[in-house]
């Protein structure tokens, strides 16, 4: 990625004035597989041969902003011979997320407290496989795209970041969002596999994994966007 642009900074979890339950369980109970923003980027390079402890062959995936964790935990325990790394910034989804795919016996998963738009300091050039990021926040406001995850410059990173053959789904209730991506995914390097409006009127309905924020927009009738994109 390129150095001269926006990289926004979290606070660091030990300087909170107060730890809470998730604070705590980062740092504690959960911090094999969960790291907060200081360790989290001492793996970089190093997540299948020190955080899991497996063959540098083994897919390594990254899904963005896993709130609750429903398809981070079911991911992780459908597919037991590859790894996923989650990032979310808030503490209880965090913890949500880890513990449930732990709970679910898997030993596959890990989650970074880390912001989206410098996941180059977690990941080098080529050493992650599939990305997941559903309903990210959309960020609707005029001047707010440049917030935005899915947009060139965070593809361009992702893209280098991926090895080849993987793919980046994405997934938003925005309409707005979705189209304005287009555009940016259009400057990009990557291939559009299968793109729709209406997921769940699609061929992709039935492989879909229907996430929390997923399950409240369809119960409010609004028409899922999602692409899938290839780095051939
Ligand atoms: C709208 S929720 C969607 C959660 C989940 N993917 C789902 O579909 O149910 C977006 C999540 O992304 C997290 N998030 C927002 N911006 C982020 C960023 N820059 N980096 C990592 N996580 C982020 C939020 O904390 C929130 O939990």
């Amino acid at each position: 990625m390129a150095e001269n642009f926006y990289r926004p900074r979290i606070n660091l979890t030990r300087t909170l004035p107060v730890q809470n339950a998730y604070t705590l369980a980062l740092d504690g109970e959960f911090s094999h597989v969960a790291f907060n923003e200081e360790r989290a980027p001492l793996n970089k390079g190093k997540w299948r041969s020190d955080v899991f402890k497996v063959a540098d062959g083994t897919p390594l995936d990254v899904e963005i902003g896993t709130g609750a964790g429903t398809h981070f935990a079911h991911y992780a325990n459908s597919h037991p011979t590859r790894l996923i790394v989650g990032l979310e910034l808030k503490y209880k989804p965090l913890i949500q997320s880890i513990r449930r795919a732990v709970k679910g016996g898997s030993k596959n998963a890990a989650i970074a407290r880390y912001h989206a738009f410098n996941l180059d300091e977690l990941f080098t050039d080529a050493e992650i496989n599939d990305v997941f990021i559903h309903f990210p926040d959309p960020w609707t406001s005029p001047k707010k795209p440049k917030n935005r995850v899915v947009s060139r410059r965070i593809l361009d990173g992702i893209y280098d970041m991926q090895r080849s053959g993987s793919i980046l789904d994405f997934k938003t209730d925005s309409r707005d969002y979705f189209l304005w991506a287009l555009e940016e995914i259009k400057a990009s390097r990557y291939k559009v596999v299968f793109q729709t409006l209406n997921l769940h009127n699609s061929e992709m309905k039935d492989e879909n994994f229907i996430t929390t924020f997923e399950r409240i927009f369809i119960n409010q009738g609004i028409e899922i966007n999602f692409i899938r994109l290839l780095k051939e």
